[in-house]
């Protein structure tokens, strides 16, 4: 039997998105000679999001998690070093630790705005520190006036994880401009998407010189072919992908814009629904890309989470685990925990609802609107 896309059959718009723009650019590709990470369109693309998000340099990538990676290789981070990061994230956020030999140390979240606590980094960081991976997660971003002050004092980097924040801001300025290096994913359920795919945003041209020789199998920039300087891999990107790209960029202001105006409706029409919370936004962050409409409920969530999937709404009961309770850490031999206690009770309570449910036109989202009001009214 065929496999059932159970998110095709919902009533929702469909993700991803693509029209004639990313044809036209990829006509442009398939009618050249090289369709790999050299041809120029890798490059303008680099160019044109670095400049989106307000940096200087941009290194697209395979993924968001070779990013990471490269990231803290470049950095020189590795065993005996420690990276502080949030006990709430995807897994790449930790194992972009652990792959370069160095130890995650995982500090809690705040209660209500699921972003990294800086008063927990402050009591986390010790003699071994050598970066802070803050996650803007969900979209809002991190208190960075509180981290970099933070990065300041210690003279510890800061290495974005912006995976869920294409042209989210603090204060006006965009996410991946504040630390040593921004990281960003276009997997397929992200708010821009060639599938798969990743960048990594820097202002220092030293630093991103570094992460391109880690991602071209060891080149130097105006050297040879076969001349390698040191260890590196293949990470590339293909120029088909950045085609895709540049396109799903051109789109992305005004499809941030609809998902700001329509949870900024859904948040409105529920306010007096007892037991609902969303995901608290500093007005620092008030201008993110609602990667995911984040909350919690007093309640019983499952009941929630099945009410509301069967309306036709896709809901995640959250993750199933902080991230040292997944199986890779709850040993704890290779990871230094903190105490996170906000992050444990979002485990059991917390709930997402993905992007591409945030884009309907008004009569769309006053049906979701409805349908989460009549879950969490049990
Ligand atoms: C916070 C975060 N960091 C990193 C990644 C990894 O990105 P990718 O899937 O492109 O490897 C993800 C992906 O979901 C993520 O959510």
């Amino acid at each position: 039997m065929e496999p059932v896309d159970i998110l095709a059959c919902m009533s929702i718009p469909a993700w991803p998105i693509s029209g004639p723009r990313e044809r036209e650019l990829l006509e442009e590709v398939l009618g050249s000679a090289n369709w790999g990470g050299y041809h120029p369109m890798v490059a303008r693309f680099e160019k044109e999001f670095a400049a989106f998000q307000h940096c200087t340099y941009g290194l697209s990538a395979m993924n968001g998690t070779v990013t990471l990676e490269m990231a803290l290789e470049a950095l020189g981070i590795g065993p005996g070093d420690e990276v502080i990061v949030p006990a709430i994230s995807f897994i790449s956020t930790a194992t972009c630790v652990s792959r370069v030999g160095a130890t995650p140390v995982f500090v809690d979240i705040e209660e209500h705005t699921f972003n990294i606590d800086p008063k927990c980094i402050r009591e986390a960081i010790g003699p071994k520190t050598r970066a802070i991976i803050p996650v803007h997660f969900g979209g809002p971003m991190a208190d960075m006036d509180a981290i970099m002050q933070i990065a300041t004092e210690h003279g510890i980097p800061i290495v974005e994880d912006a995976a869920h924040a294409h042209g989210s801001e603090w204060n006006g300025k965009r996410a991946g401009s504040f630390g040593v290096f921004g990281s960003f994913s276009f997997q397929n359920g992200k708010v821009m998407t060639a599938g798969e795919g990743g960048i990594l945003l820097s202002n220092d041209e030293a630093l991103i010189d570094r992460a391109r020789e880690i991602l071209d199998i060891g080149r130097r920039k105006g050297e040879g072919w076969f001349f390698h300087y040191t260890l590196g891999s293949n990470y590339r990107i293909t120029a088909l992908q950045c085609a895709v790209l540049i396109a799903q960029l051109e789109r992305l202001p005004e499809q941030n814009c609809t998902r700001m105006r329509n949870v900024n409706f859904i948040r409105e029409e529920l306010a007096d629904v007892n037991g609902l919370h969303f995901q608290q936004v500093p007005a620092a962050a008030r201008v993110h890309t609602n990667y995911l409409l984040l909350g919690w409920v007093d309640g019983d969530r499952s009941s929630f989470h099945r009410n509301l999937t069967a309306a036709g709404y896709p809901c995640t009961p959250f993750y199933p685990h902080t991230l040292y309770n997944n199986r890779l850490y709850s040993e704890r031999h290779n990871c230094r925990v903190m105490p996170c206690p906000n992050a444990e009770e979002r485990i059991t309570d917390a709930f997402w609802i993905p992007h591409r449910a945030l884009l309907g036109d008004e009569l769309e989202t006053q049906q979701l609107a409805s349908a989460i009001r009549t879950a969490a009214d049990l």
